[in-house]
């Protein structure tokens, strides 16, 4: 990773694959500005480090967050070298089932707010003639599973707006890249398999295995694997519009 200390903005911060990516990039002495809707969670994670960091509490699907959030950070920092969009959320429903509340939010949380995120953060790295961003999206943006169909919808958008933003943005310096991670053991992944215990009336640990072994390395991908595959985009400058399924290590 890049040795010249960074401003970094990631959002979802808190746990799971954001809380992975958040502490690799505090290690490696970075400056951090952390999102979620919790702060002490946030607080947590910063706790007793030296590194500069900002700890914005924030709901990426309110439509005014991204501009208080980065308006934070250029007011602190006077600049931001890197975005990564974790946030996103996903439920399972066949889609008579899928309600107008389920899909809405999934489109705000996994689609919206990552391009309002991004439109928020690019004035200041144009004007840098620099810029890394990076999105988590999902293997759900790149192949149809049933039961996911406005996860998948919202996933397979936010591709759309990797490349799209990747091909207007290059001759600015600024790359924009996605990870594809299938499942990972994470908050989100636990809610996904005790829903479906629920669903199907089997057991947890059943439930799990049987996901497991449907997966390309035969288990779940760790938050740690998903951070350093995303964190690897930063040293990566002729690498832009990418989002490849990401396997195990
Ligand atoms: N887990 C998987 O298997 C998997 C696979 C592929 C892709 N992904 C993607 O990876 C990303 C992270 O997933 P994860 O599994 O790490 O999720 P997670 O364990 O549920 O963590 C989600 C993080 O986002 C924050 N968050 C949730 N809703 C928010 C909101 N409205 N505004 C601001 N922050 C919010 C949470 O904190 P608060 O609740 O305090 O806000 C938490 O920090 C998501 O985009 C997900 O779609 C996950």
């Amino acid at each position: 990773m890049s040795n010249t200390p960074l401003r970094v903005l990631v959002t979802g911060a808190s746990r799971g694959i954001g809380e992975a990516i958040a502490t690799q990039l505090l290690d490696a002495g970075h400056s951090v500005a952390l999102t979620a809707r919790t702060a002490q969670d946030l607080e947590a994670i910063v706790a007793g480090r030296t590194n500069k960091n900002l700890i914005i509490p924030a709901d990426v699907t309110d439509s005014k967050s991204a501009n208080i959030a980065l308006e934070k950070i250029i007011s602190a920092w006077g600049g931001i070298d890197v975005l990564i969009l974790n946030a996103g959320d996903g439920s399972a429903a066949p889609i008579d089932k899928t309600s107008n509340e389920v899909w809405e939010h999934s489109i705000a949380i996994n689609l919206t707010a990552p391009f309002q995120y991004l439109r928020a953060a690019v004035p200041a790295m144009k004007e840098a003639k620099f810029g890394r961003i990076i999105v988590i999206a999902s293997s759900a943006g790149l192949i149809g599973e049933p039961n996911v169909s406005a996860y998948t919808a919202a996933k397979h958008g936010v591709i759309g707006l990797v490349r799209a933003a990747a091909a207007e943005l290059a001759k600015h310096g600024i790359t924009v890249n996605a990870v594809c991670p299938s499942y990972v053991d994470t908050p989100m992944t636990k809610r996904s398999l005790e829903a479906a215990a629920e669903r199907t009336g089997k057991d947890f640990n059943e439930v799990k295995a049987a996901l497991e072994a449907k997966q390309p390395s035969g288990r779940f991908l760790t938050p740690k694997e998903v951070a350093k595959a995303a964190i690897a985009f930063i040293d990566l400058p002729n690498i832009t519009g990418q989002a490849e399924i990401l396997k195990g290590e």
